[in-house]
């Protein structure tokens, strides 16, 4: 039996293809889970399937939308199955589509309010039927929902993205209230990571320039680091390491809340 914290646990991460969902993908694996991966990039997916697998955890992939109830019931049905059960979700698929309230386009907010809140919420659907003692997986579990920094803090040209973190930081108290209700054996948890210089948050400091609200890029992230005490931006390793925490035996009796992984950035 392996001393692992996470050993002999079924994981499904959504948007584990890319960015903090793949390095949360392989942490979660490291930490001796077998890890699904559910993404819309199939290539990319496989192949962080295929690094899971070769690590000497089981790894799979499954195409999963997750604004699509159909597919999220096809996506645990394929974790159950492939890894032999399901007991770890990590809602972590988000779009951010950046823009000053006085440009907003109706398509650009439904898009955002379709992956980062309908997307959540059916992700907690199915991880509780399936996860309930009457599931197909039936041993409780841990959801951990990724939220942002941007649900806390008032930070220009993302409002509706931030709402739809704010809905996800709200979705996961009231779904923490109800797995423990009604017995399900389900801790739900979410994390406000701060802002990482990886695709994403390039692309906002990019666009914070191109409305106007920075001279350039640089200046862009120092005031995002100035306003952060700890110094510097967040990691992808900083948010895997919390999400550790939330799923394992330590967290045993922490559900309902949101964890800052911001450098105080929101204090
Ligand atoms: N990058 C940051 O600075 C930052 C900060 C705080 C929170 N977050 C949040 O962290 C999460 C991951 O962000 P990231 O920086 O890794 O972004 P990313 O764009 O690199 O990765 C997002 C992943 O989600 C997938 N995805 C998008 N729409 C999907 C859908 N409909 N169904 C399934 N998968 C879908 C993408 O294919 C991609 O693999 C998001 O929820 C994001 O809002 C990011």
């Amino acid at each position: 039996m392996s001393d692992k914290k996470l050993a002999g646990r079924k994981a499904l991460v959504t948007g584990g293809a890319n960015g903090i969902g793949a390095d949360v993908a392989l942490a979660l694996a490291a930490a001796g889970a077998d890890v699904m991966i559910g993404d819309i990039l199939v290539d990319k997916g496989k192949d962080v399937a295929g690094k899971i697998a070769r690590s000497g955890v089981k790894g799979g992939f499954v195409a999963l939308d997750v604004t699509d109830d159909a597919q999220w019931s096809r996506a645990t049905a394929a974790t159950v199955s492939e890894l032999g059960g399901f007991d770890i979700l990590i809602n972590n698929a988000g779009i951010e589509i950046a823009s000053l309230l006085i440009n907003v386009e109706t398509e650009d907010l439904r898009k955002m309010c379709d992956v980062n809140i309908i997307g959540t919420a059916l992700g907690m659907k199915h991880a509780f039927r399936a996860m309930r003692p009457e599931g197909a997986a039936g041993k409780g579990g841990a959801v951990v929902n990724i939220a942002s920094v941007a649900a806390t803090i008032a930070f220009p040209a993302i409002a509706v993205y931030s709402g739809t973190k704010s809905a996800v930081d709200r979705m996961t108290r009231i779904g923490a209230v109800e797995a423990g209700k009604l017995g399900f054996g389900v801790r739900v948890n979410c994390i406000y990571p701060g802002l990482i210089a990886n695709e994403m948050g390039v692309r906002l400091a990019n666009d914070i320039v191109s409305f106007g609200l920075a001279p350039d890029v640089n200046a862009a992230v120092s005031d995002v680091v100035g306003q952060t005490p700890l110094g510097r931006l967040a990691e992808h390793s900083d948010v895997a390491d919390a999400v550790i925490f939330l799923c394992s035996h330590e967290a045993r009796f922490i559900t309902g809340v949101g964890l800052p992984v911001e450098g105080g950035m929101g204090t």
